[in-house]
């Protein structure tokens, strides 16, 4: 009898294509997040699951899927699966890094670029007939060339944000759990603790996974250090900024802007950060691109196909 996988939402087709060739495929036919009783349906009788990283894979979900071999997450992070009881059951759990690391990285920039230059607030200027002349002092940003960029997590993403940096002429800080020493000869990156890298950069990107101790690893205490004239850019996930904390700060001008891709409780937003014009909001657009959309279709369907037909998983973030 041919195995049984779940898809939560329609990707790209020659993904679903892939799968079809090999077992019996079920998807979500609604351009929507499945709620709890439609998941818990949904993985029944699944052998395989194909989830979004929106979807909440809980211990209760676990616990209902009687046959499931593997939680194939379409996306890099995977915060949203209960990874611990996965384990316990023998579900293997995949994810898809790699493929979308570039891709991040560059909406670290675009964000970078937004806020620095207050792009979209000037957008909006336009746009509203509010342009009536040249002026020496209308809509002045920051420079981005010869400043201080602060890396907080040297991770694929972090790593790759920080090389695209080369153009630019900047002096390079980082953070994370272990050095990087190609980084340091590369591009003359400096290991710091966290307050020295908060306190001295000009620009700060943070890329870490969410996991316990980056929970809020961002609040009031940290966005006081840091300088007056500084923009924070976050596309990693939202909890590891304390959002509301943020909002202040930006109202208060304690830093200069945001530019944020991600949010503690999506799709909702801090109802603070909306009115900001110092504030750029993006819908979770990291690895948004379709050539990126496609190799994370792949790239999940084919580590079902790997494990449903009895071999190893090609990017398990567990151990069975
Ligand atoms: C991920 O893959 O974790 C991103 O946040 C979604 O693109």
């Amino acid at each position: 009898m041919r195995k049984k996988v779940y898809v939560t939402r329609m990707i790209s087709g020659e993904a679903l294509d892939l799968l079809d060739k090999h077992f019996d495929v079920r998807v979500n036919p609604e351009d929507r997040v499945l709620n709890k009783e439609e998941m818990l349906e949904a993985v029944e009788d699944a052998d395989g699951l194909l989830c979004l990283i929106n979807d909440e894979i809980d211990r209760e979900i676990i616990s209902r899927a009687g046959k499931l071999k593997i939680i194939a997450n379409y996306g890099v992070g995977y915060d949203n699966i209960d990874v611990a009881t996965a384990t316990e059951r023998g579900i293997i759990v995949t994810n898809t890094p790699g493929v979308l690391t570039d891709a991040t990285a560059d909406l670290a920039w675009a964000l970078l670029f937004a806020v620095a230059r207050r792009v979209v607030e000037s957008d909006r200027f336009a746009r509203e007939g509010r342009y009536r002349a040249w002026a020496p002092s209308l809509l002045l940003g920051m420079d981005v060339t010869g400043k201080t960029l602060g890396i907080i997590g040297a991770g694929r993403i972090g790593r790759a944000f920080a090389r695209k940096s080369t153009g630019f002429n900047m002096k390079i800080l980082y953070h994370s759990r272990n050095r990087d020493e190609e980084l340091e000869k590369e591009l003359n990156a400096r290991w710091t603790d966290k307050d020295t890298l908060l306190k001295n950069a000009d620009f700060v990107s943070v890329h870490v996974p969410l996991k316990e101790d980056t929970y809020h690893m961002i609040g009031e205490r940290e966005l006081r250090m840091m300088k007056k004239t500084a923009v924070l850019i976050n596309t990693s996930r939202g909890p590891v900024i304390d959002e509301r904390a943020l909002a202040e700060a930006l109202k208060n001008g304690e830093i200069w802007g945001a530019g944020l891709d991600v949010y503690e409780n999506e799709p909702e937003i801090d109802k603070g950060l909306i009115p900001l014009d110092n504030v750029v909001l993006l819908p979770h657009l990291g690895s948004a691109t379709n050539a990126t959309r496609y190799k994370m279709a792949m790239m999940a369907a084919e580590n079902v196909v790997a494990v449903l037909n009895g071999g190893r998983p090609l990017n398990p973030v567990n151990h069975i």
